[in-house]
């Protein structure tokens, strides 16, 4: 190795530096997307369709990379220059070639045009009686409403495995964009005006939802997720949501409550159904304890996470709107007991 590097110093180092900045780029792309969710593993009908031309479109694509790189390959090699080459056949043009490099790339756009408005028609086609939801996008966090059923959370959005979804976004500040690769295209999420996104899930299972428009300090951070159950659990999910949870009477739980309904942070900002908690600044947290996640995928919904997210929501999540006075240990024990009780 050494002896070969000093021979030839200069030839080898332009290609050792290519190979090594071309592992580090597909390295870096390849790490950056491992265990993303992928367009190209749909989960639904209308993700079949845009996976489908996806595909069709880099066929297409790859075909014309390859056309095009085989002719220059052969034509730099074949007509390079030597020592003894007489001077080329000097010509003004040709109108045959130009004609067709010009039309060949309109027909072939033309095609690509068509199959993305089918595609783009098909997706968004509209279904029978689907199970409505409403969405609405928060600096940072996504509410979730059924207007059909009375329920109202957020971050998981359950629908049951085949079973046509339509789901109507709108925003409660910027433009925000909700994305769930798997299941269906990517919708802006606009103030004062409604969006509809429409899929029938044929998977259980979770799927993970992002923000795709940035909207502010914690853009990356405002996920959701995409819960697919069978019909039968996404029933008995939709009666454990439609139960108003009883208020605890005894133990920290109770105290817990008390120091909700009483602490203005907490009842001037939140819902809790069955309290006087009615307000729609952040989350409802009705249920909250049957949520997967804090603050939309920021933390997993343990008690622990859930203490160090009262203690301090700002270091958490900078510039999210909950900003509180420090709250003391014993209500911050009292307030994860009470809210553990959600169901
Ligand atoms: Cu909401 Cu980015």
């Amino acid at each position: 190795m050494s002896s070969l590097c000093n021979k030839h110093p200069y030839r080898r180092t332009p290609g050792i530096l290519l190979g090594s900045g071309l592992a580090i780029v597909l390295s870096s792309m390849l790490s950056g997307c491992s265990g993303a969710p992928s367009v190209l593993s749909p989960a639904s009908p209308q993700g079949s369709q845009i996976a489908g031309l996806f595909w069709g479109v880099f066929a297409v694509a790859a075909v014309i990379f390859i056309g095009v790189e085989t002719v220059l390959i052969y034509s730099i090699i074949r007509f390079r220059q030597r020592p003894d080459s007489p001077q080329p056949p000097q010509i003004h043009g040709h109108w045959t070639l130009e004609t067709a490099w010009t039309l060949a790339p309109a027909l072939i756009l033309a095609g690509v045009f068509v199959a993305t408005a089918s595609t783009m028609v098909a997706v968004t086609e509209r279904q029978q009686s689907p199970l409505r939801v409403l969405v609405t996008g928060h600096q940072w966090f996504w509410q979730i409403e059924y207007p059909d059923l009375n329920i109202v959370t957020a971050t998981d959005l359950h629908v049951p495995a085949d079973y046509p979804v339509e789901i109507e976004v709108v925003s409660a500040d910027v433009i925000h964009s909700f994305w769930a690769p798997q299941l269906a295209g990517k919708i802006d999420v606009i103030p004062g005006h409604s969006n509809f996104l429409r899929f029938t899930p044929n998977q259980p299972g979770v799927y993970r939802g992002q923000c795709a428009e940035f909207c502010g300090a914690q853009h990356a951070n405002m996920g959701f997720e995409v819960v697919v159950d069978s019909s039968e659990t996404f029933d008995n999910w939709v009666k454990e949501m439609q139960t108003v949870p009883e208020v605890p009477t005894t133990g920290p739980a109770a105290r817990g409550a008390q120091v909700f309904v009483s602490t203005s942070p907490c009842f001037t900002c939140h819902t809790i159904q069955g309290t006087r908690a009615q307000a729609k600044i952040g989350p409802d947290l009705t249920h909250f304890a049957s949520r997967r996640t804090i603050a939309a995928l920021t933390l997993e919904n343990t008690p622990e996470n859930l203490a160090t997210w009262l203690e301090d929501p700002q270091a958490v999540k900078p510039h999210n709107k909950m900003v509180i006075p420090p709250l003391r240990q014993d209500a911050i024990q009292d307030l994860v007991a009470y809210l553990e009780t959600l169901k």
